[in-house]
This record gives structure tokens, C-alpha cells and sequence, in this order.
């Protein structure tokens, strides 16, 4: 995210095969908490019992919130839901049939930090809101294809764009991906849009966040009065799927993944 403080250091931070599966273990504990909590999702369900749930699990795992106390950030997941973007806090909202839910979940364990989000459905959707969820993880899945030593950040940028506006989407370009490891946001910044071939080269060691949140609308977005919940300035709907990517010599290893 643009605005959040980076570490100290301004450089990349490469992590050893050692840490990248430190980073697996604590992007695993994030998969799993993710899928037991969209598995929750229903219509009737508060968004503040999902984040009770996910609470409670990371107990259960020994981890901690990546999220809670982030910039006063006051949960351990985002639940925003139809035209919001990003950062919804939840609350007694009740989920309804037709809507849809982003959530976005962090923890830490042994000093690494693991990130994704998904957007899931409330009970059944519209055509189109079907057609974001399916556009939104198919970007993320191209983008992650990109995630290769010799290419660049423009690459991951520019396949999300391009995959996304073909289908009359559009990109946020308020929010971004990011580097990932002992801090929530290492450099570099992974826009969700971009040219193939610009921006850092990517080597092996990198470990990314990338996170596609994206507009059924125009990509513009505003933050609510609670100074969190970005939604769209249309109000047209938004989806966000994350995966937490460490760039290995054989390809993109995505640690978020069950
Ligand atoms: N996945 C988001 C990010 O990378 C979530 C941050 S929410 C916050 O920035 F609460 F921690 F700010
Ligand atoms: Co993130």
C-alpha cells in the first residue's frame, strides 16, 4: 500500500532458500485461516464474526496478526464488501445474499510475515459480479506467471492491466502490492498497473505480495470517513485477490498457497 512506512533499509531485501521457507510457513498459516474463513461466509454472517474466527484460529496457530495495530488499524482481517476496495473494518454489517466479500488476512510467525486476500461470494451472485471474482483471480494468476528472474515489476503490473482492462475492468491505481518479509512492506511497490520491461528487475530472492484489486468501474477510489475503507468513487463493485510469491531460479513459488 502506497502510504504505509517501508522498513529502514530502502533496498530489496533478498531472502536465503532458509527464509523463503520460514515464509512459507507463516504464508501457509494465512492460506489456511483464509480458507476456514471464506468457508464461514454466509448470508446472516457479521463481518465482525469472521474476524472473531480468524482470531481465534491464530491462536490456535501460535501466530500473530499482521494487521492489528498496523497505523491503528484496530482487526486481524479486512472484510470489505460490493464497492469496497480495500481496509473495510468489520463490523455488526450483515452479509447478504448477492454480496461480495474481499478479505484480506496477515500474520506473522517466526519473525516472517505472510499476506493474501480473497474475494469470495455471498450465497449467489450476479453474472457480473461473478465475472469480476473470475477476472480479478485470473489476473493474479498471470501476474504470479510474470514473477520470474530477468523480468520486471512492469511485467506483473502490466499483465494485470492487460488482462483486466481487455475484459472492461479496470486497476486500482491508488493501492499496491509490495515486497513482503520480517516487515509487512519491503520495497518494491508492485502497481497493478504498468509497461512490460520497466521498474527493478527481478531476481532471485525477491518475495512480493501481489495484489490485484480491481474495479467493475473506473479505477478511481476514495477513503471513507473512518480513514480506512477505500471504496469506488462510482460505487461500482471491486474485487482483490493476494498471493504472497517468492522469485526462485525455476520460477515463482507461491507461498500463500494451500
Ligand atoms: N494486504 C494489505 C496490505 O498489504 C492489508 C493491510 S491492512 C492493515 O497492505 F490493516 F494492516 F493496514
Ligand atoms: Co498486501
Amino acid at each position: 500500500m502506497g502510504a504505509y512506512p517501508l522498513p529502514l533499509e530502502d533496498r530489496i531485501i533478498l531472502k536465503s532458500p532458509q527464509e523463503i521457507e520460514r515464509m512459507r510457513a507463516s504464508n501457509r498459516v494465512v492460506a489456511e485461516i483464509l480458507q476456514r474463513v471464506g468457508a464461514a461466509v454466509r448470508p446472516g454472517v457479521k463481518t465482525r464474526e469472521l474476524n472473531a474466527l480468524a482470531e481465534d484460529l491464530l491462536r490456535k496457530y501460535k501466530a500473530r496478526s499482521a494487521f492489528k495495530g498496523y497505523n491503528g488499524y484496530p482487526a486481524v482481517l479486512c472484510t470489505s464488501v460490493n464497492e469496497e476496495v480495500v481496509h473495510g473494518i468489520p463490523s455488526d454489517r450483515v452479509l447478504k445474499e448477492g454480496d461480495i466479500v474481499s478479505l484480506d488476512f496477515g500474520a506473522v510467525l517466526d519473525d516472517y510475515y505472510g499476506d493474501a486476500a480473497i474475494t469470495v461470494p455471498v450465497g449467489a451472485i450476479s453474472e457480473e459480479a461473478r465475472r469480476l471474482l473470475r477476472v480479478t483471480e485470473e489476473a493474479l494468476g498471470k501476474a504470479i506467471e510474470q514473477a520470474r528472474p530477468g523480468n520486471h515489476v512492469g511485467d506483473i503490473s502490466a499483465a494485470i492491466q492487460g488482462h483486466v482492462e481487455s475484459r472492461g475492468f479496470s486497476a486500482v491505481r491508488d493501492f499496491v502490492g509490495h515486497g513482503i518479509g520480517r516487515f509487512m512492506h519491503e520495497k518494491p511497490q508492485i502497481p497493478n498497473f504498468g509497461s512490460p520491461g520497466r521498474g527493478v528487475r527481478l531476481k532471485p530472492g525477491m518475495t512480493l505480495a501481489i495484489e490485484p484489486m480491481i474495479n467493475a468501474g473506473g479505477y478511481g477510489v476514495e477513503v471513507l470517513e473512518d480513514g480506512w475503507t477505500a471504496v469506488t468513487r462510482d460505487r461500482s463493485l471491486s474485487a482483490h485477490f493476494e498471493h504472497s510469491v517468492a522469485v526462485t531460479e525455476n520460477g515463482p513459488d507461491i507461498l500463500s498457497q494451500l
